[in-house]
């Protein structure tokens, strides 16, 4: 190579890496639990603020921070730089005003940051005040705790006002807690403001899988759950009804039981197939939903279309000439657990260690999940029949699996579910269509989509929490259940490992120096919570017996030591 292209390349590399800081240094990172009744002491009140003002907020008339700054400023596409990088001179100088004129209204309030933005970028008055005032308010209810005192007027049996359940910067009217939380109306779900947004994660998602195969997938598998699609007026619902290329329609009574066919040249890409889970939440909430998405998928599947440019009416033709099945058999899209029941219990299988073949977490996923929920050609409804074969059947054809996250505050290694369903069903699809899709999650957390593949996803939560000192120190302060909190964690990674082979061998050995080879840390660990402790050394060991990291021989002893130490002191084996 000659010396031009060495360093272009080495300057490419500087650049990807730096890029990856700025995407941990920006991430929020939530350092300590909640405290039932105490406000939220937050470190990092300035940077959750920021996320709230950097979307736009059309229902407060509240516009976000940094894109007034932008306009002010004179720049020309703002939302193509959002795009486009994270490291751009220009972005990062409307980042830092935003961020200062946030401080600005957290010290001094709103008059203050309005003037202080005039004088730095030349931001009118009137668009920046219902910003701030925003900001401010977010500010004064992040202080206020009504906890205890809606606890003890529920526990009298008065009356608790409800607030919309949410992340706060999904929703800042989730604020003040301490309200009772109520969900939507199925009905109204996917908002508009939630398929414009489901388009873009769609599209995105869609363009990542091209940009590495060459081709869009023939079928994608997605998790949709209860809590998120309310969170998010139903972005997961939108992102199904996108991918399949329709929209939904209103009925007289304004409710979203129709849809209407995106004409093929308005889509301008095939027709995705779609194998829908959904939670046992989901359903027990969006059973009209339900019904809304198998009838996508029905109408979608009888239009003649040419086979290339629809995959569901491929895939459909496919089975029926296959195995002479029913139309109504080869199109059930839409699966969830047997009514009354909940989750995949994929997450306590491989908590309790209680599987030998990885085929196995997979087959329970399947034995949980398939249930269909349509309503067939002739109308009536199938409320959870079970339907294995199909189900196996429509996963044997998936090319990716999918799941949006849409929460600062829970991540895919905070708890179990989300490998237990995203997982669960990578591994279902692996040994069903011979072959393990790509796994795909998406970031709605910023104004700009981005999707990562479920192995960058993981490595950027193991950097930004598990083995990051703000993560795990904040979590240390809790004592005991902080300890059980960093268990949880690794635990939980393990379950990437198991259901997906999602784990690098360097994220077993970098958690093993940071909590257990460093001995003032083990010491602290042990001090605090020698069982989870002890969990923490033997599930790093399970990780080495089941092939997912092979550490050198001295680490192997040290983690036996600590088990073994810890069964001498009187640990639970
Ligand atoms: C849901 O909202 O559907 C859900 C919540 C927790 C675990 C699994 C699903
Ligand atoms: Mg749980």
């Amino acid at each position: 190579m000659n010396p031009k292209a060495i360093t272009t390349e080495r300057d490419a590399r500087v650049m990807r890496l730096y890029e990856q800081l700025v995407e941990i240094e920006q991430r929020l990172i939530p350092t300590g639990l909640p405290v039932f009744g105490r406000a939220s002491e937050l470190p990092e009140k300035a940077d959750l603020l920021r996320m709230v003002a950097s979307f736009d907020r059309p229902e407060q008339g509240a516009r976000a921070l940094q894109r007034l700054v932008a306009d002010a400023l004179g720049v020309e596409s703002y939302d193509a730089l959002l795009h486009e990088t994270s490291t751009s001179e220009t972005r990062q100088l409307i980042d830092g005003v935003a961020a200062d004129a946030v401080r600005q209204c957290c010290e001094h309030g709103v008059e203050t940051a309005v003037d202080w933005l005039i004088s730095k970028a030349g931001v009118d008055s009137e668009e920046s005040r219902p910003t701030f005032l925003l900001i401010a308010k977010v500010a004064d209810q992040l202080d206020a705790n009504n906890e205890i005192d809606s606890l003890a007027r529920a526990l009298r049996g008065e009356y608790i006002r409800p607030g919309p359940g949410a992340d706060i910067v999904q929703n800042p009217l989730v604020l003040p807690t301490g309200r009772n939380t109520h969900a939507v109306n199925p009905y109204s779900v996917p908002s508009q403001m939630a398929f414009a947004r489901a388009k873009h994660t769609a599209d995105a998602l869609l363009r990542r899988y091209f940009e590495e195969h060459g081709r869009y997938p023939r079928a994608l598998a997605l998790v949709l759950w209860g809590l998120d699609n309310i969170k998010t007026q139903g972005e997961g619902v939108a992102q199904a009804l996108w991918l399949l290329g329709v929209r939904p329609v209103r009925d007289a009574l304004n409710r979203a039981t129709e849809i209407e066919v995106i004409p093929l040249e308005e889509l301008r890409r095939p027709r995705i197939d779609v194998v829908m889970t959904v939670s046992g939440i989901f359903r027990d909430l969006f059973m009209p939903t339900m019904a809304l998405l198998d009838k996508a998928v029905r109408r979608v599947a009888t239009l003649d279309e040419p086979l290339d440019m629809n995959y569901v009416r491929r895939n459909v033709s496919e089975k029926i000439h296959a195995d002479s099945s029913e139309f109504d058999d080869a199109v059930t899209r839409v699966f969830s657990n047997a009514p009354g029941n909940y989750g995949t219990n994929v997450n306590f299988m491989v908590m309790q260690s209680a599987w030998e073949n990885d085929a196995t977490l997979g087959d329970l996923f399947v034995t949980r999940k398939c249930f269909a929920y349509a309503r067939d050609s002739k109308g009536r409804s199938v409320e959870g029949r079970e339907a294995r074969e199909l189900m196996d059947d429509a996963l044997s054809r998936v090319e990716a699996t999918y799941q949006n996250i849409d929460s600062f505050e829970v991540g895919i290694t905070d708890v179990d579910h989300y490998f237990e369903y995203l997982g669960g069903i990578s591994k279902a699809v692996e040994t069903r269509a011979k072959s393990r899709p790509s796994i795909y999650l998406s970031d709605s957390l910023s104004p700009q989509t981005k999707i990562r593949s479920l192995e960058e996803t993981v490595r950027l939560e193991t950097r930004a929490k598990t083995l990051n000192p703000k993560w795990y120190e904040g979590m240390l302060k809790h004592g005991f259940r902080g300890v059980a909190e960093i268990e949880n964690h690794v635990a939980n990674t393990f379950g990437w490992s198991a259901t997906a082979d999602a784990v690098d061998p360097w994220i077993y050995t970098e958690i093993s120096r940071t909590f257990l080879l460093d001995p003032i840390m083990l010491d602290r660990l042990r001090e605090l919570n020698p069982h989870s402790l002890q969990s923490l050394a033997r599930r790093l060991l399970e990780a080495h017996n089941r092939g997912y990291w092979n550490p050198n021989e001295e680490i192997l002893e040290r983690l036996r030591d600590i088990v073994e130490q810890q069964l001498d002191r009187g640990g639970t084996a």
